[in-house]
Protein backbone atom coordinates (compact mmCIF):
# COMPACT_ATOMS: atom_id res chain seq x y z
CA UNK A 1 0.00 0.00 0.00
CA UNK A 2 1.32 2.94 -1.18
CA UNK A 3 -0.72 5.37 1.54
CA UNK A 4 -2.87 5.19 4.18
CA UNK A 5 -3.88 8.68 3.80
CA UNK A 6 -3.70 12.04 1.41
CA UNK A 7 -1.64 14.71 2.45
CA UNK A 8 -4.42 16.72 2.75
CA UNK A 9 -6.38 15.11 5.34
CA UNK A 10 -4.23 14.79 8.64
CA UNK A 11 -5.35 16.10 11.83
CA UNK A 12 -4.75 16.42 15.62
CA UNK A 13 -8.03 13.62 15.35
CA UNK A 14 -5.21 11.32 14.08
CA UNK A 15 -2.89 11.84 16.96
CA UNK A 16 -0.76 9.38 17.53
CA UNK A 17 -1.54 7.39 14.78
CA UNK A 18 0.94 5.42 12.44
CA UNK A 19 0.38 6.40 8.98
CA UNK A 20 1.96 5.81 5.55
CA UNK A 21 1.83 8.98 3.41
CA UNK A 22 3.45 9.25 -0.69
CA UNK A 23 3.35 12.40 -2.72
CA UNK A 24 6.22 15.05 -3.87
CA UNK A 25 8.77 16.97 -1.79
CA UNK A 26 7.97 20.38 -1.97
CA UNK A 27 10.42 21.93 0.05
CA UNK A 28 13.35 20.98 2.28
CA UNK A 29 14.57 23.08 5.48
CA UNK A 30 17.76 21.33 6.88
CA UNK A 31 18.89 22.73 10.34
CA UNK A 32 21.26 20.07 10.39
CA UNK A 33 19.95 18.40 13.69
CA UNK A 34 16.29 18.34 12.18
CA UNK A 35 14.97 18.50 8.48
CA UNK A 36 11.47 19.77 8.05
CA UNK A 37 9.75 18.61 4.53
CA UNK A 38 6.84 19.66 2.94
CA UNK A 39 5.31 16.73 1.33
CA UNK A 40 3.00 17.44 -1.43
CA UNK A 41 -0.02 15.72 -3.45
CA UNK A 42 -3.25 16.71 -4.97
CA UNK A 43 -4.95 16.45 -1.76
CA UNK A 44 -2.61 19.50 -0.04
CA UNK A 45 0.86 19.53 2.12
CA UNK A 46 1.97 17.79 4.95
CA UNK A 47 4.87 18.29 7.26
CA UNK A 48 7.31 15.75 7.47
CA UNK A 49 9.83 15.92 10.48
CA UNK A 50 13.10 14.04 10.97
CA UNK A 51 14.69 14.61 14.18
CA UNK A 52 18.58 13.29 15.15
CA UNK A 53 17.30 13.27 18.46
CA UNK A 54 14.28 10.84 17.98
CA UNK A 55 15.47 9.27 14.24
CA UNK A 56 18.42 6.98 13.22
CA UNK A 57 21.29 8.47 11.62
CA UNK A 58 21.37 6.36 9.05
CA UNK A 59 16.89 7.71 8.42
CA UNK A 60 18.70 11.31 8.68
CA UNK A 61 21.45 10.69 6.11
CA UNK A 62 18.77 9.37 3.91
CA UNK A 63 16.63 12.80 4.78
CA UNK A 64 19.55 14.18 3.66
CA UNK A 65 19.67 13.22 0.11
CA UNK A 66 16.66 14.03 -0.91
CA UNK A 67 15.88 16.76 -3.53
CA UNK A 68 13.12 19.04 -4.79
CA UNK A 69 10.32 16.92 -6.21
CA UNK A 70 11.37 13.44 -5.46
CA UNK A 71 8.72 11.15 -5.01
CA UNK A 72 8.58 9.72 -1.92
CA UNK A 73 7.35 7.43 0.66
CA UNK A 74 6.96 7.42 4.35
CA UNK A 75 5.98 5.78 7.49
CA UNK A 76 5.36 7.24 10.64
CA UNK A 77 3.77 8.83 13.68
CA UNK A 78 1.25 11.58 13.96
CA UNK A 79 2.47 14.64 15.89
CA UNK A 80 1.58 17.82 16.96
CA UNK A 81 3.37 20.70 15.50
CA UNK A 82 4.85 23.04 18.02
CA UNK A 83 4.69 26.26 15.82
CA UNK A 84 1.45 25.77 14.00
CA UNK A 85 0.25 26.59 10.36
CA UNK A 86 -2.89 28.29 10.49
CA UNK A 87 -3.40 28.51 6.76
CA UNK A 88 -3.47 25.23 5.59
CA UNK A 89 -5.68 22.04 7.22
CA UNK A 90 -2.79 20.22 8.18
CA UNK A 91 -0.98 22.65 9.60
CA UNK A 92 -1.43 21.62 13.42
CA UNK A 93 0.31 18.36 12.87
CA UNK A 94 3.34 16.65 11.68
CA UNK A 95 4.77 13.38 10.60
CA UNK A 96 8.14 12.06 12.83
CA UNK A 97 8.89 9.80 10.30
CA UNK A 98 10.26 5.98 10.86
CA UNK A 99 10.73 4.90 7.11
CA UNK A 100 11.64 7.02 4.09
CA UNK A 101 11.58 5.22 1.21
CA UNK A 102 12.64 6.86 -2.87
CA UNK A 103 9.87 6.03 -4.63
CA UNK A 104 11.58 8.12 -7.71
CA UNK A 105 14.18 10.92 -8.05
CA UNK A 106 13.67 13.63 -9.74
CA UNK A 107 15.88 16.31 -11.71
CA UNK A 108 15.86 19.74 -10.40
CA UNK A 109 12.92 21.57 -11.69
CA UNK A 110 13.43 24.19 -13.87
CA UNK A 111 10.79 26.78 -11.96
CA UNK A 112 9.75 26.38 -8.57
CA UNK A 113 6.57 24.32 -7.99
CA UNK A 114 4.58 26.65 -5.44
CA UNK A 115 1.78 29.34 -5.88
CA UNK A 116 4.24 32.20 -6.44
CA UNK A 117 6.57 30.90 -9.10
CA UNK A 118 9.66 32.17 -11.05
CA UNK A 119 8.66 30.23 -14.29
CA UNK A 120 7.75 32.43 -17.38
CA UNK A 121 4.82 31.64 -19.47
CA UNK A 122 6.73 29.65 -21.65
CA UNK A 123 8.71 27.52 -19.87
CA UNK A 124 5.88 26.53 -17.59
CA UNK A 125 4.16 25.57 -21.12
CA UNK A 126 7.14 23.64 -22.20
CA UNK A 127 6.86 21.40 -18.62
CA UNK A 128 3.02 22.03 -18.27
CA UNK A 129 3.20 18.79 -16.48
CA UNK A 130 5.16 20.24 -13.89
CA UNK A 131 2.75 23.14 -13.83
CA UNK A 132 -0.44 21.03 -13.14
CA UNK A 133 1.16 20.70 -9.58
CA UNK A 134 1.16 23.74 -8.74
CA UNK A 135 -2.27 25.03 -6.86
CA UNK A 136 -3.46 27.83 -9.54
CA UNK A 137 -3.15 25.68 -12.22
CA UNK A 138 -4.34 21.88 -10.66
CA UNK A 139 -7.07 24.11 -8.44
CA UNK A 140 -8.40 25.07 -12.25
CA UNK A 141 -8.79 22.25 -13.73
CA UNK A 142 -11.07 20.44 -10.42
CA UNK A 143 -12.85 23.50 -10.96
CA UNK A 144 -13.54 22.71 -14.45
CA UNK A 145 -14.14 19.07 -13.81
CA UNK A 146 -16.75 20.06 -11.06
CA UNK A 147 -18.85 22.38 -13.65
CA UNK A 148 -18.60 19.74 -15.99
CA UNK A 149 -20.49 16.91 -13.30
CA UNK A 150 -23.05 19.97 -12.77
CA UNK A 151 -23.70 20.07 -16.43
CA UNK A 152 -24.01 16.30 -16.79
CA UNK A 153 -26.25 16.12 -14.20
CA UNK A 154 -28.51 19.43 -14.98
CA UNK A 155 -29.08 17.54 -18.40
CA UNK A 156 -29.29 14.46 -17.71
CA UNK A 157 -31.65 14.85 -15.05
CA UNK A 158 -33.94 17.24 -18.02
CA UNK A 159 -33.73 13.77 -20.20
CA UNK A 160 -30.96 14.83 -22.26
CA UNK A 161 -28.75 12.04 -23.59
CA UNK A 162 -25.12 12.18 -24.35
CA UNK A 163 -24.61 11.08 -27.58
CA UNK A 164 -20.66 11.02 -28.99
CA UNK A 165 -20.77 11.95 -33.13
CA UNK A 166 -17.39 11.34 -35.10
CA UNK A 167 -14.77 13.78 -35.15
CA UNK A 168 -13.27 12.30 -38.67
CA UNK A 169 -16.05 14.11 -40.75
CA UNK A 170 -16.86 16.76 -43.65
CA UNK A 171 -16.57 20.14 -42.88
CA UNK A 172 -19.37 21.90 -41.67
CA UNK A 173 -19.52 25.55 -42.40
CA UNK A 174 -19.35 27.34 -39.12
CA UNK A 175 -17.29 30.22 -40.27
CA UNK A 176 -13.48 29.14 -39.29
CA UNK A 177 -11.45 27.17 -41.22
CA UNK A 178 -11.12 23.57 -40.97
CA UNK A 179 -8.21 21.52 -39.79
CA UNK A 180 -7.95 18.92 -42.18
CA UNK A 181 -6.95 14.95 -41.93
CA UNK A 182 -5.30 12.65 -45.09
CA UNK A 183 -7.66 9.97 -45.77
CA UNK A 184 -5.04 6.91 -46.42
CA UNK A 185 -7.37 4.23 -47.68
CA UNK A 186 -8.55 7.27 -50.24
CA UNK A 187 -5.75 9.13 -51.54
CA UNK A 188 -6.49 12.51 -52.36
CA UNK A 189 -9.15 12.76 -50.15
CA UNK A 190 -9.57 14.74 -46.37
CA UNK A 191 -11.53 14.68 -43.24
CA UNK A 192 -12.03 17.61 -42.19
CA UNK A 193 -12.33 17.94 -38.02
CA UNK A 194 -15.66 19.27 -36.79
CA UNK A 195 -16.14 23.10 -35.90
CA UNK A 196 -18.80 21.51 -34.03
CA UNK A 197 -21.07 18.67 -34.46
CA UNK A 198 -23.77 20.84 -35.80
CA UNK A 199 -25.49 18.69 -38.74
CA UNK A 200 -24.77 15.77 -36.58
CA UNK A 201 -27.04 16.56 -34.36
CA UNK A 202 -29.66 17.44 -36.28
CA UNK A 203 -29.45 14.02 -37.46
CA UNK A 204 -29.82 12.95 -34.43
CA UNK A 205 -33.10 14.87 -33.41
CA UNK A 206 -34.41 13.13 -37.41
CA UNK A 207 -32.80 10.34 -35.32
CA UNK A 208 -35.58 10.83 -32.96
CA UNK A 209 -33.33 10.94 -29.96
CA UNK A 210 -35.30 14.07 -28.88
CA UNK A 211 -32.55 15.67 -26.36
CA UNK A 212 -29.07 15.30 -27.19
CA UNK A 213 -26.14 16.71 -25.68
CA UNK A 214 -22.41 16.28 -25.74
CA UNK A 215 -19.39 17.83 -23.77
CA UNK A 216 -17.42 17.96 -27.22
CA UNK A 217 -14.15 18.94 -28.57
CA UNK A 218 -14.23 21.52 -31.41
CA UNK A 219 -11.55 22.48 -34.10
CA UNK A 220 -11.40 26.32 -35.93
CA UNK A 221 -8.25 27.04 -37.53
CA UNK A 222 -9.06 30.90 -36.75
CA UNK A 223 -6.60 33.77 -34.98
CA UNK A 224 -6.03 32.96 -31.46
CA UNK A 225 -7.28 35.43 -28.49
CA UNK A 226 -7.48 34.93 -24.71
CA UNK A 227 -10.79 33.47 -25.78
CA UNK A 228 -9.47 31.15 -28.26
CA UNK A 229 -8.11 28.08 -28.74
CA UNK A 230 -7.96 26.26 -32.00
CA UNK A 231 -9.67 22.63 -29.96
CA UNK A 232 -11.72 24.21 -27.79
CA UNK A 233 -14.77 22.27 -25.77
CA UNK A 234 -18.37 22.63 -26.39
CA UNK A 235 -21.94 21.59 -24.27
CA UNK A 236 -23.17 21.29 -27.68
CA UNK A 237 -27.22 20.37 -26.93
CA UNK A 238 -30.09 19.89 -29.23
CA UNK A 239 -34.13 19.30 -28.57
CA UNK A 240 -36.97 18.47 -30.79
CA UNK A 241 -40.46 19.52 -30.82
CA UNK A 242 -39.28 22.64 -28.97
CA UNK A 243 -39.49 26.65 -29.79
CA UNK A 244 -36.82 28.97 -28.78
CA UNK A 245 -38.64 29.81 -25.56
CA UNK A 246 -38.29 25.93 -24.76
CA UNK A 247 -34.55 26.29 -25.37
CA UNK A 248 -34.04 29.36 -23.86
CA UNK A 249 -35.79 28.49 -20.70
CA UNK A 250 -33.45 24.84 -20.42
CA UNK A 251 -30.25 26.64 -20.89
CA UNK A 252 -30.92 29.81 -18.49
CA UNK A 253 -32.18 26.92 -15.90
CA UNK A 254 -28.36 25.13 -16.27
CA UNK A 255 -26.64 28.29 -16.07
CA UNK A 256 -28.68 29.91 -13.50
CA UNK A 257 -28.09 26.70 -11.14
CA UNK A 258 -24.14 27.13 -12.23
CA UNK A 259 -24.09 30.59 -10.95
CA UNK A 260 -26.27 30.00 -7.95
CA UNK A 261 -23.30 27.28 -7.20
CA UNK A 262 -20.75 29.65 -7.41
CA UNK A 263 -22.68 33.26 -6.51
CA UNK A 264 -24.79 31.65 -3.89
CA UNK A 265 -28.01 33.72 -5.06
CA UNK A 266 -30.45 33.39 -7.43
CA UNK A 267 -30.39 34.72 -10.60
CA UNK A 268 -33.95 34.96 -11.60
CA UNK A 269 -34.91 35.84 -14.88
CA UNK A 270 -32.76 36.44 -17.17
CA UNK A 271 -32.62 40.15 -19.12
CA UNK A 272 -32.86 39.78 -22.90
CA UNK A 273 -32.04 42.45 -25.53
CA UNK A 274 -32.31 42.53 -29.09
CA UNK A 275 -29.12 42.63 -31.39
CA UNK A 276 -30.36 45.67 -32.92
CA UNK A 277 -30.90 47.43 -29.10
CA UNK A 278 -27.16 45.70 -28.29
CA UNK A 279 -25.83 47.16 -30.95
CA UNK A 280 -26.97 50.41 -30.90
CA UNK A 281 -26.99 51.34 -26.87
CA UNK A 282 -23.42 49.31 -26.38
CA UNK A 283 -21.70 48.81 -30.15
CA UNK A 284 -21.46 45.40 -29.72
CA UNK A 285 -23.75 42.32 -29.75
CA UNK A 286 -22.05 40.85 -26.61
CA UNK A 287 -22.76 44.00 -24.02
CA UNK A 288 -21.15 43.74 -20.55
CA UNK A 289 -24.08 45.15 -18.90
CA UNK A 290 -22.65 45.27 -15.18
CA UNK A 291 -21.78 48.75 -15.64
CA UNK A 292 -23.68 51.86 -17.68
CA UNK A 293 -21.70 54.12 -20.15
CA UNK A 294 -24.77 53.58 -22.77
CA UNK A 295 -24.21 55.05 -26.10
CA UNK A 296 -25.85 58.32 -26.86
CA UNK A 297 -26.60 59.55 -29.91
CA UNK A 298 -26.40 63.33 -30.77
CA UNK A 299 -26.20 63.98 -34.25
CA UNK A 300 -28.87 66.54 -34.35
CA UNK A 301 -27.21 68.14 -31.35
CA UNK A 302 -23.57 69.01 -33.43
CA UNK A 303 -24.15 68.97 -36.65
CA UNK A 304 -24.52 72.19 -38.70
CA UNK A 305 -22.16 74.59 -36.38
CA UNK A 306 -18.83 74.12 -39.16
CA UNK A 307 -16.88 71.35 -37.01
CA UNK A 308 -16.69 69.55 -40.41
CA UNK A 309 -15.67 66.14 -38.82
CA UNK A 310 -18.88 66.04 -36.99
CA UNK A 311 -20.72 67.26 -40.03
CA UNK A 312 -19.02 64.77 -42.36
CA UNK A 313 -19.91 61.90 -40.42
CA UNK A 314 -22.61 59.51 -40.33
CA UNK A 315 -22.91 59.21 -36.87
CA UNK A 316 -21.88 61.25 -33.74
CA UNK A 317 -22.18 59.10 -30.68
CA UNK A 318 -20.80 59.11 -26.71
CA UNK A 319 -20.63 58.16 -23.61
CA UNK A 320 -20.84 59.52 -19.87
CA UNK A 321 -17.89 58.61 -18.02
CA UNK A 322 -19.48 59.49 -14.64
CA UNK A 323 -17.03 61.09 -12.10
CA UNK A 324 -14.44 61.47 -14.26
CA UNK A 325 -14.36 65.36 -15.05
CA UNK A 326 -11.22 65.41 -12.93
CA UNK A 327 -9.16 63.65 -15.28
CA UNK A 328 -6.13 65.59 -16.80
CA UNK A 329 -5.51 66.67 -20.29
CA UNK A 330 -2.64 64.16 -19.98
CA UNK A 331 -4.96 61.30 -19.11
CA UNK A 332 -7.41 62.16 -21.46
CA UNK A 333 -4.61 62.66 -24.35
CA UNK A 334 -3.74 58.97 -22.97
CA UNK A 335 -7.28 57.96 -23.93
CA UNK A 336 -7.39 59.35 -27.32
CA UNK A 337 -3.75 57.76 -27.97
CA UNK A 338 -5.49 54.45 -27.03
CA UNK A 339 -8.58 54.61 -29.60
CA UNK A 340 -6.08 56.04 -31.92
CA UNK A 341 -4.24 52.30 -31.95
CA UNK A 342 -4.99 50.16 -35.13
CA UNK A 343 -6.34 47.71 -33.05
CA UNK A 344 -8.91 50.30 -32.22
CA UNK A 345 -8.32 52.33 -35.24
CA UNK A 346 -10.30 55.78 -33.91
CA UNK A 347 -9.14 58.96 -36.11
CA UNK A 348 -9.76 61.14 -32.59
CA UNK A 349 -11.88 61.79 -29.53
CA UNK A 350 -13.86 64.82 -28.35
CA UNK A 351 -14.25 65.51 -24.74
CA UNK A 352 -16.86 67.14 -23.08
CA UNK A 353 -16.66 67.81 -19.05
CA UNK A 354 -19.45 69.04 -17.11
CA UNK A 355 -16.81 70.64 -14.28
CA UNK A 356 -17.44 70.49 -10.51
CA UNK A 357 -18.18 74.42 -10.48
CA UNK A 358 -21.26 73.87 -13.12
CA UNK A 359 -18.89 75.17 -15.92
CA UNK A 360 -18.98 73.07 -18.84
CA UNK A 361 -15.96 72.92 -21.47
CA UNK A 362 -14.83 70.80 -24.16
CA UNK A 363 -12.14 70.10 -26.96
CA UNK A 364 -14.41 71.63 -29.15
CA UNK A 365 -15.28 75.23 -27.42
CA UNK A 366 -14.11 76.91 -30.89
CA UNK A 367 -17.36 75.17 -32.62
CA UNK A 368 -19.91 75.09 -29.56
CA UNK A 369 -20.89 77.74 -27.11
CA UNK A 370 -21.50 76.53 -23.74
CA UNK A 371 -24.94 76.38 -24.11
CA UNK A 372 -24.63 73.75 -27.02
CA UNK A 373 -22.57 71.92 -24.65
CA UNK A 374 -24.88 72.13 -22.43
CA UNK A 375 -27.54 70.74 -24.19
CA UNK A 376 -25.28 67.78 -24.93
CA UNK A 377 -24.85 66.83 -21.22
CA UNK A 378 -28.51 67.31 -20.91
CA UNK A 379 -29.05 64.56 -23.61
CA UNK A 380 -26.53 62.09 -21.59
CA UNK A 381 -28.40 63.04 -18.47
CA UNK A 382 -24.79 63.75 -17.45
CA UNK A 383 -24.17 66.03 -13.86
CA UNK A 384 -21.51 67.90 -12.14
CA UNK A 385 -18.43 65.71 -12.26
CA UNK A 386 -18.91 63.91 -15.27
CA UNK A 387 -17.26 63.28 -18.61
CA UNK A 388 -18.25 62.94 -22.36
CA UNK A 389 -16.24 61.34 -24.59
CA UNK A 390 -17.74 61.83 -28.40
CA UNK A 391 -16.74 59.64 -31.35
CA UNK A 392 -17.78 59.88 -34.98
CA UNK A 393 -17.46 58.35 -38.15
CA UNK A 394 -19.19 55.46 -40.18
CA UNK A 395 -22.14 54.21 -38.54
CA UNK A 396 -20.73 50.73 -37.67
CA UNK A 397 -17.19 51.28 -37.12
CA UNK A 398 -17.53 53.75 -34.55
CA UNK A 399 -20.19 51.74 -32.22
CA UNK A 400 -17.10 49.29 -32.31
CA UNK A 401 -14.55 51.99 -31.66
CA UNK A 402 -16.90 53.38 -29.02
CA UNK A 403 -17.21 50.28 -27.40
CA UNK A 404 -13.75 48.85 -27.28
CA UNK A 405 -13.25 52.36 -25.12
CA UNK A 406 -16.43 51.46 -22.93
CA UNK A 407 -15.09 48.48 -22.10
CA UNK A 408 -11.19 49.89 -21.39
CA UNK A 409 -12.85 52.21 -18.99
CA UNK A 410 -15.07 49.66 -17.49
CA UNK A 411 -12.01 47.60 -16.91
CA UNK A 412 -9.79 51.09 -15.80
CA UNK A 413 -12.03 51.93 -13.65
CA UNK A 414 -13.04 48.56 -11.77
CA UNK A 415 -16.49 48.09 -12.89
CA UNK A 416 -16.15 44.54 -14.33
CA UNK A 417 -15.79 43.05 -11.31
CA UNK A 418 -15.08 39.29 -11.74
CA UNK A 419 -17.05 38.09 -9.00
CA UNK A 420 -20.26 39.84 -9.95
CA UNK A 421 -21.98 37.47 -12.97
CA UNK A 422 -24.15 39.47 -15.53
CA UNK A 423 -26.01 37.31 -18.24
CA UNK A 424 -27.89 38.18 -20.48
CA UNK A 425 -29.93 36.72 -23.68
CA UNK A 426 -29.27 39.02 -26.69
CA UNK A 427 -31.43 38.06 -29.52
CA UNK A 428 -33.51 38.78 -32.77
CA UNK A 429 -30.16 38.14 -35.36
CA UNK A 430 -29.66 39.14 -38.60
CA UNK A 431 -29.89 36.06 -40.74
CA UNK A 432 -27.72 37.17 -42.70
CA UNK A 433 -24.59 39.45 -43.08
CA UNK A 434 -22.72 41.08 -45.59
CA UNK A 435 -19.41 40.15 -46.79
CA UNK A 436 -17.28 43.32 -49.00
CA UNK A 437 -14.69 41.04 -49.50
CA UNK A 438 -16.82 38.09 -51.20
CA UNK A 439 -19.52 40.50 -51.89
CA UNK A 440 -22.63 38.16 -50.83
CA UNK A 441 -24.33 37.11 -48.14
CA UNK A 442 -22.95 35.33 -45.00
CA UNK A 443 -24.84 33.51 -42.39
CA UNK A 444 -24.75 35.20 -39.38
CA UNK A 445 -24.96 32.15 -37.20
CA UNK A 446 -24.45 29.43 -39.34
CA UNK A 447 -26.81 28.06 -42.57
CA UNK A 448 -29.04 25.65 -40.54
CA UNK A 449 -30.68 28.82 -38.61
CA UNK A 450 -34.35 29.26 -39.46
CA UNK A 451 -35.31 32.97 -40.39
CA UNK A 452 -38.76 34.15 -38.57
CA UNK A 453 -41.75 33.36 -39.60
CA UNK A 454 -42.97 36.55 -39.91
CA UNK A 455 -39.47 37.77 -41.95
CA UNK A 456 -39.07 34.69 -44.62
CA UNK A 457 -40.74 36.79 -46.88
CA UNK A 458 -38.03 39.52 -46.62
CA UNK A 459 -35.79 36.75 -48.17
CA UNK A 460 -36.91 36.95 -52.08
CA UNK A 461 -36.98 41.05 -51.15
CA UNK A 462 -34.21 42.59 -48.76
CA UNK A 463 -32.19 39.24 -47.05
CA UNK A 464 -30.28 41.63 -45.49
CA UNK A 465 -33.21 42.58 -43.62
CA UNK A 466 -34.39 39.41 -42.36
CA UNK A 467 -34.28 38.29 -38.97
CA UNK A 468 -33.54 34.76 -37.47
CA UNK A 469 -34.46 32.80 -34.49
CA UNK A 470 -31.11 33.06 -33.04
CA UNK A 471 -29.88 33.54 -29.80
CA UNK A 472 -26.39 34.08 -27.49
CA UNK A 473 -25.76 33.89 -23.91
CA UNK A 474 -23.70 36.54 -22.93
CA UNK A 475 -22.43 36.40 -19.54
CA UNK A 476 -20.19 39.39 -18.33
CA UNK A 477 -19.51 40.68 -22.04
CA UNK A 478 -18.37 37.30 -23.34
CA UNK A 479 -20.26 35.29 -25.45
CA UNK A 480 -20.29 32.01 -24.03
CA UNK A 481 -23.47 30.06 -25.99
CA UNK A 482 -24.97 30.45 -28.99
CA UNK A 483 -27.57 28.61 -30.66
CA UNK A 484 -30.72 28.68 -33.23
CA UNK A 485 -34.05 27.38 -34.21
CA UNK A 486 -33.19 25.09 -37.31
CA UNK A 487 -34.61 25.45 -40.69
CA UNK A 488 -36.52 21.55 -41.03
CA UNK A 489 -37.90 22.22 -44.61
CA UNK A 490 -35.73 21.03 -47.35
CA UNK A 491 -37.24 23.72 -49.58
CA UNK A 492 -36.07 26.09 -46.95
CA UNK A 493 -32.78 25.02 -46.60
CA UNK A 494 -32.52 24.70 -50.47
CA UNK A 495 -33.22 28.17 -50.38
CA UNK A 496 -30.58 29.04 -47.88
CA UNK A 497 -27.68 27.52 -49.19
CA UNK A 498 -29.10 29.60 -52.61
CA UNK A 499 -28.76 32.63 -51.11
CA UNK A 500 -25.55 31.77 -49.50
CA UNK A 501 -24.12 31.18 -52.98
CA UNK A 502 -24.33 28.03 -52.99
CA UNK A 503 -24.56 26.32 -56.83
CA UNK A 504 -27.45 23.20 -56.57
CA UNK A 505 -24.14 21.20 -57.36
CA UNK A 506 -22.14 22.44 -54.55
CA UNK A 507 -24.97 22.11 -51.69
CA UNK A 508 -25.83 18.45 -52.76
CA UNK A 509 -22.33 18.01 -52.63
CA UNK A 510 -21.79 19.30 -49.37
CA UNK A 511 -25.16 18.97 -47.60
CA UNK A 512 -26.73 16.18 -49.70
CA UNK A 513 -26.90 13.64 -46.56
CA UNK A 514 -28.69 16.59 -44.74
CA UNK A 515 -30.85 17.46 -47.28
CA UNK A 516 -31.65 13.71 -47.89
CA UNK A 517 -32.52 13.44 -44.29
CA UNK A 518 -35.02 16.11 -43.98
CA UNK A 519 -37.39 14.13 -46.56
CA UNK A 520 -37.68 11.60 -44.28
CA UNK A 521 -39.89 13.30 -41.63
CA UNK A 522 -37.72 15.65 -39.54
CA UNK A 523 -39.14 16.93 -36.51
CA UNK A 524 -38.74 20.80 -35.58
CA UNK A 525 -35.68 21.21 -33.33
CA UNK A 526 -33.66 24.01 -32.10
CA UNK A 527 -30.37 23.71 -30.08
CA UNK A 528 -27.55 25.80 -28.62
CA UNK A 529 -23.67 25.36 -27.97
CA UNK A 530 -21.78 27.02 -24.96
CA UNK A 531 -18.27 27.12 -25.10
CA UNK A 532 -17.17 25.30 -22.19
CA UNK A 533 -13.82 26.69 -21.67
CA UNK A 534 -14.76 29.77 -21.96
CA UNK A 535 -18.28 29.14 -19.62
CA UNK A 536 -15.40 28.13 -16.71
CA UNK A 537 -12.92 30.45 -17.26
CA UNK A 538 -15.71 33.03 -16.38
CA UNK A 539 -17.71 31.32 -13.83
CA UNK A 540 -14.04 31.39 -12.14
CA UNK A 541 -13.53 34.86 -12.32
CA UNK A 542 -11.31 34.81 -15.55
CA UNK A 543 -11.12 35.80 -19.10
CA UNK A 544 -8.26 34.01 -20.13
CA UNK A 545 -9.28 30.06 -21.25
CA UNK A 546 -6.04 28.87 -21.92
CA UNK A 547 -5.80 28.26 -17.93
CA UNK A 548 -8.57 26.35 -17.67
CA UNK A 549 -7.33 23.60 -20.51
CA UNK A 550 -5.01 21.15 -19.33
CA UNK A 551 -2.93 21.20 -22.03
CA UNK A 552 -3.16 24.00 -24.15
CA UNK A 553 -1.75 25.61 -27.35
CA UNK A 554 0.36 29.06 -27.14
CA UNK A 555 -0.58 31.75 -29.26
CA UNK A 556 0.92 30.77 -32.53
CA UNK A 557 -1.31 27.39 -31.91
CA UNK A 558 1.70 25.34 -31.02
CA UNK A 559 1.65 23.04 -28.15
CA UNK A 560 5.27 23.64 -27.09
CA UNK A 561 5.48 20.97 -24.74
CA UNK A 562 4.86 18.28 -27.42
CA UNK A 563 5.87 20.42 -30.11
CA UNK A 564 3.35 19.99 -32.54
CA UNK A 565 2.46 20.40 -35.44
CA UNK A 566 5.72 19.08 -36.26
CA UNK A 567 7.03 17.95 -39.59
CA UNK A 568 6.39 14.03 -41.31
CA UNK A 569 8.40 11.35 -42.28
CA UNK A 570 8.65 11.27 -46.02
CA UNK A 571 7.22 7.53 -45.88
CA UNK A 572 4.05 8.91 -44.10
CA UNK A 573 3.76 11.67 -47.03
CA UNK A 574 3.98 9.38 -49.63
CA UNK A 575 1.44 6.56 -47.95
CA UNK A 576 -0.65 9.40 -47.86
CA UNK A 577 0.18 10.33 -51.14
CA UNK A 578 1.28 13.74 -50.47
CA UNK A 579 3.59 16.13 -52.10
CA UNK A 580 4.37 18.97 -50.54
CA UNK A 581 4.75 22.56 -51.91
CA UNK A 582 6.45 24.57 -49.55
CA UNK A 583 8.56 27.63 -49.57
CA UNK A 584 11.08 26.96 -47.77
P1 LIG B 1 -20.83 28.90 -32.15
O1 LIG B 1 -19.94 28.93 -33.33
O2 LIG B 1 -21.47 30.17 -31.72
O3 LIG B 1 -22.06 27.91 -32.38
O4 LIG B 1 -20.03 28.26 -30.95
C1 LIG B 1 -20.64 28.06 -29.69
C2 LIG B 1 -19.77 28.63 -28.58
O5 LIG B 1 -18.48 28.05 -28.60
C3 LIG B 1 -17.54 28.99 -28.09
N1 LIG B 1 -16.41 29.09 -29.03
C4 LIG B 1 -15.10 29.00 -28.70
N2 LIG B 1 -14.51 28.83 -27.52
C5 LIG B 1 -13.16 28.75 -27.49
N3 LIG B 1 -12.38 28.83 -28.57
C6 LIG B 1 -12.93 28.99 -29.80
N4 LIG B 1 -12.13 29.05 -30.88
C7 LIG B 1 -14.35 29.10 -29.89
N5 LIG B 1 -15.23 29.26 -30.91
C8 LIG B 1 -16.46 29.26 -30.38
C9 LIG B 1 -18.26 30.29 -27.89
C10 LIG B 1 -19.51 30.11 -28.71
O6 LIG B 1 -20.59 30.85 -28.18
N6 LIG B 1 -23.07 24.73 -33.82
C11 LIG B 1 -23.29 26.04 -33.23
C12 LIG B 1 -24.20 25.99 -32.03
C13 LIG B 1 -25.65 25.79 -32.35
O7 LIG B 1 -26.16 26.45 -33.26
O8 LIG B 1 -26.27 24.96 -31.67
C14 LIG B 1 -21.95 26.63 -32.85
O9 LIG B 1 -20.94 25.99 -32.86
O10 LIG B 1 -18.57 30.44 -26.51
Amino acid sequence: MFRTHTNGELSLHHLNENITLSGWVQTIRDKGFMIWIDLRDRYGITQLVFDQDRSSAALMEEAKKLGREFVIQVEGKVIERVSKNPNIPTGEIEILVEKLTVLNESQLPPFTIEDQTDGGEELRMKYRYLDIRRNPVKDKLIFRHKMAQKVRNYLSDQNFIEVETPVLIKSTPEGARDFVVPSRMNPGQFYALPQSPQTFKQLLMIGGMDRYFQIVKCFRDEDLRADRQPEFTQIDCEMAFVEQEDVLEIFEGMTATLLKDIAGKEFGKFPRMTFEDAMKNYGNDKPDIRFGMKFVEVNELVKGKDFKIFDDAELVVGINVEGCADYTRKQIDELIDWVKRPQVGASGMVWIKFQNDGVVTSSVNKFYSEEDLKKITEKFGAKEGDLIFLMSGNENKVRTQLSALRMELGNRLGLRNPKEFAPLWVIDFPLLEWDEETGRYHAMHHPFTSPKPEDVHLLQTEPGKARANAYDLVLNGNEIGGGSVRIFDKDLQSKMFDLLGFTKEDAEAQFGFLMNAFKFGAPPHAGLAFGFDRLVAILDGNEVIRDYIAFPKNNSGRDVMIDAPSKIADEQLNELELRLNLKS
